[in-house]
């Protein structure tokens, strides 16, 4: 319920603002927030907001300089100038460079000092220097049913599906304003009538059977493909695993843009079909089976073989169960001299994962750790990658264009096998 009142004429005219949210329309907190608040008013009336909604957390997603550029720069230091602060627990997106080992990845110095540049500011707003795309494991983890302000395509779907949180994909900047505000115009997924299921996905029962763990990027990639921006709902799958879910979700909001899907039985919001879909019958019904999936795959290279230049795992960020699967499939091994084996993940994991001894082993196959970035994030054109080799369904979306790669997509244990094997063989 709203407890604030109309606005005649000018900046909220038709929006309900509290007299908090006035105040600061009027200047009364200060420049930056002022400014963020009307950025915030105007997309509410663009997309039908009554009102504003306050937010347990923001994550921003323009905190890599790849995303925010000279123009983020500019922004941030004229925000830090005037004073700016964020008012709600704010985490930073992956940067565009390891802060550690930027040099080994072979960026230039100049660009590196650009990242820190603007980690500099970030501080100084008080954001939390996460540098992950997963803050939701550790620093920045909402409760059901919370209102967020978050960007991020891959946290966002994880946060409303999977934890039942409430976000809308925001953009690089909006995402800002609702870390100096604390509040986001309630549109869209923060209301309950836009968050049922539309499109249900039907798992033959000898799919559901044999359902693979590299099947759930492949799935994801599949849903995002079919629905676009609707809200998918699965039937079929027996479980899924934190991983898993995470991987699914990153896929469907790369190849599409899904921002919340609901598995029967398995997400908060979907105990049943009927709960999923709010009662409603969905508006069409795709039954997947194995030659979907592997129509999928084959789509997304699986069927390729040959050299590989470079096979990127821990997308989005590896978590300390992936760091141990990496460690067990590495024990021993040596990665290809020609080719590079990088495991992306952020700073908490990498440091439990060292302190439990998987670091020294996968350091010691010749594998690096890519620390608080991601291939998508640097700029990597001094490798010269044709190949890439990928067991996540973001990459494998997104690298042909970010890294001007090729790309195969593969299971972890075949991405492994293909960087000891310096190509991927196909039986
Ligand atoms: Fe994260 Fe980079 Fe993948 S930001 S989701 S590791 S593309």
């Amino acid at each position: 319920m709203c407890c604030g009142r109309r606005m005649t004429g000018g900046m909220g005219e038709n929006m309900y603002l509290t007299d908090e949210e006035q105040g600061v329309l009027d200047g009364q907190r200060g420049e930056p927030q002022r400014l963020a608040l009307r950025v915030l008013v105007k997309l509410g009336e663009a997309c039908g907001a009554e009102r504003m909604v306050e937010i347990a957390s923001a994550h921003l997603v323009a905190s890599s300089y790849q995303i925010a550029g000279e123009a983020g720069i500019e922004i941030y230091s004229q925000l830090v100038a005037q004073g700016a602060r964020v008012r709600v627990r704010t985490t930073s997106d992956p940067g565009s460079i390891d802060f550690a080992r930027w040099r080994e990845f072979k960026t230039p110095e100049q660009y590196a000092a650009r990242q820190v540049k603007i980690a500099a500011l970030l501080d100084q707003m008080g954001v939390i220097p996460t540098w992950t795309c997963t803050p939701y494991t550790t620093f920045n983890v909402p409760r059901f049913g919370d209102h967020l302000g978050w960007s991020e395509s891959s946290a966002v779907v994880f946060v409303n599906s999977v934890i039942g949180a409430r976000t809308n994909r925001l953009a690089a900047y909006v995402d800002l304003c609702a870390a100096l505000t604390g509040r986001v115009p309630c549109f869209g997924l923060h209301l309950s009538e836009n968050r049922r299921g539309e499109i249900l996905f039907e798992l033959t029962p000898d799919l559901a059977a044999n359902f693979a763990d590299h099947y759930f990027p492949a799935l994801g990639y599949l849903v995002g493909q079919t629905v676009g921006d609707k809200v998918p709902v699965i039937v079929g799958l027996p479980g899924a695993t934190f991983d898993q879910l995470k991987a699914f979700g990153a896929a469907s909001a790369a190849s599409g843009s899904v921002a919340l899907y609901h598995m029967v039985g398995i997400t908060p919001e979907a105990r049943s079909l009927e709960e999923a879909c709010g009662g409603r019958v969905p508006a069409e019904r795709i039954v997947v089976g194995q030659r979907e999936i592997a129509g999928i795959m084959e789509q997304m290279g699986a069927a390729a073989d040959g050299p590989v230049d470079v096979v990127g795992i821990g997308c989005p960020h590896a978590s300390i169960d992936q760091m141990r699967r990496y460690a067990a499939l590495l024990d021993g091994k040596q990665v290809h001299s020609d080719t590079q084996l990088w495991v992306c993940t952020n700073v908490v994991v990498e440091e439990m994962a060292r302190k439990m001894g998987y670091v020294a082993i996968i350091e010691r196959a010749g594998a690096k750790l890519m620390v608080g970035t991601c291939h998508n994030d640097c700029p990597l054109g001094a490798w010269g990658f044709r190949r890439l080799v990928t067991d996540s369904g973001k990459f494998a979306y997104y690298t042909p264009t970010t890294v001007g790669t090729q790309c195969v997509f593969a299971s972890t244990e075949a991405c492994i096998q293909a960087a000891i094997a310096g190509k991927v063989e196909r039986s």
